[in-house]
């Protein structure tokens, strides 16, 4: 009999597995059954689960000190070392990071940043979008009705139509911030076209809006680059990361040039701050996690991998289209009822795949970056048994 659970819900049917270890692409249950993690735990596990260099950073770091001051007011060596390898690894002038919790909390510093740089106070969001579940966040999110229930939202947020030339007129000389995810996550991996990014940045610059990408689910590598800002030939005055960025541990970063994220320390003076953001036991493993990307290559690797999912997948008349971006995948099929057969039908035979909240006739593939070619066959049969099941 399972106890009462003391844990607050979020769905009535969540899935429910009773997880007791993780190693590589696999987690596995009480009863000792292996699942494919072909999800990541949602874009978090991008080198896979139980890596070694990560549990001994962790320790490592736990053995100097944990949590010593809220953020911002001791020299903590190991922030700085993750902060300093992060701006490395990105184009000017994104040179330096705020350290949040989460990638919501980094999004609400974005969103902050772009009022308080600016002085004014409009912002624009895209429809469909996804940026998290605080009220800044929601607010700049575009599922209507994941947000009727708590309403009023934040004022003076206006919704463009995302890839959509016409709509970039809402940007004017009023705007704070435009926010948009570089590829849209949840709206089922919708990838913009080179003309509308380029115009959008243009219409940022003669209008003086910041332009904020949002890749905590599609940034550090989930694409094939290492930013997914980088093959349209543009960069962001704010960057918001999270999910993969602490290999596995929660963190966020907004990420901005030093002339613009140097404001937030006055004027007012402490007019944003967080207890735990840049928890140094974190930095720890985020620094060691873009160490382990960055040696093992694996995010040269991501487009081959892709390629070959999508490759041993797309044939099948199950299949109404593959969206994706190097391991960031939204396969569409006829319909929810569909899915939601796939899906079930999937993890009964021990892979782990996932719907998207605002597109419900597709489901979601991202597997951890170290998923071998062998992998990606069997959980290629895998799907594919259960579509020829539709
Ligand atoms: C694009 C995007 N932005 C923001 C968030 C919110 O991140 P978190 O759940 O860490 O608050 C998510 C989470 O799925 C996301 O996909």
């Amino acid at each position: 009999m399972i106890e009462k659970s003391h844990l607050a819900p979020t769905s009535p049917y969540p899935i429910g597995l009773n997880i007791v270890e993780a190693e590589g692409i696999y987690v596995v249950d009480a009863d000792g059954r292996k699942y494919m993690d072909m999800i990541s735990g949602v874009g978090v596990s991008a080198l896979g689960h139980g890596n070694r260099r990560i549990k001994d950073a962790i320790s490592a770091q736990l053995d100097r000190h944990a949590h010593v001051m809220v953020y911002g007011e001791f020299h903590q060596g190991i922030q700085e070392a993750f902060a300093k390898k992060l701006c490395g690894l990105l184009p000017t002038p994104l040179d330096m990071v705020y350290f949040t919790n989460s990638g919501t909390e980094a999004v609400e510093a974005a969103l902050k940043l772009a009022k308080r740089v600016t002085g004014r106070t409009r912002l624009v969001a895209a429809r469909k979008s996804y940026h998290g579940s605080t009220h800044g966040s929601l607010s700049v999110s575009g599922n209507e009705v994941k947000k009727n229930a708590f309403r009023p939202m934040l004022p003076e947020v206006y919704f463009m139509e995302f890839n959509d030339m016409d709509s970039l007129s809402l940007i004017d000389e009023h705007t704070a911030g435009v926010i948009i995810e570089t590829i849209q996550g949840d709206a089922g991996v919708r990838i913009p076209s080179q003309e509308w990014m380029m115009a959008l940045r243009t219409r940022c610059n003669e209008t003086g809006a910041m332009l904020i990408l949002d890749e905590i689910q599609c940034g550090l590598g989930r694409c094939g680059t290492w930013w997914a800002f980088e093959p349209f030939g543009l960069v962001p005055d704010i960057l918001t990361l999270g999910k993969a960025l602490g290999a596995g541990l929660p963190i966020g970063a907004c990420v901005a040039s030093s002339t613009l994220l140097s404001q937030f320390a006055h004027d007012p003076v402490l007019g944003h701050i967080t207890t735990f953001g840049g928890h140094p036991v974190i930095c720890a493993a985020g620094l060691a996690g873009l160490k382990e990307l960055e040696e093992r290559r694996l995010v040269e690797g991501v487009n081959a991998k892709g390629q070959l999912l999508h490759d041993l997948l797309i044939q099948h008349p199950a299949i109404v289209e593959i969206r994706y971006r190097g391991l960031f995948f939204a396969v569409e099929l006829q319909g929810e009822d569909e899915v939601m057969q796939v899906v079930s039908g999937c993890l009964e035979n021990g892979l782990i795949g996932f719907y998207f909240l605002s597109h419900r006739s597709a489901f979601r593939l991202a597997p951890p970056f170290t998923i071998t070619e062998e992998e990606i066959r069997r959980a290629a049969e895998i799907i594919t048994e259960q579509l020829n099941r539709l």
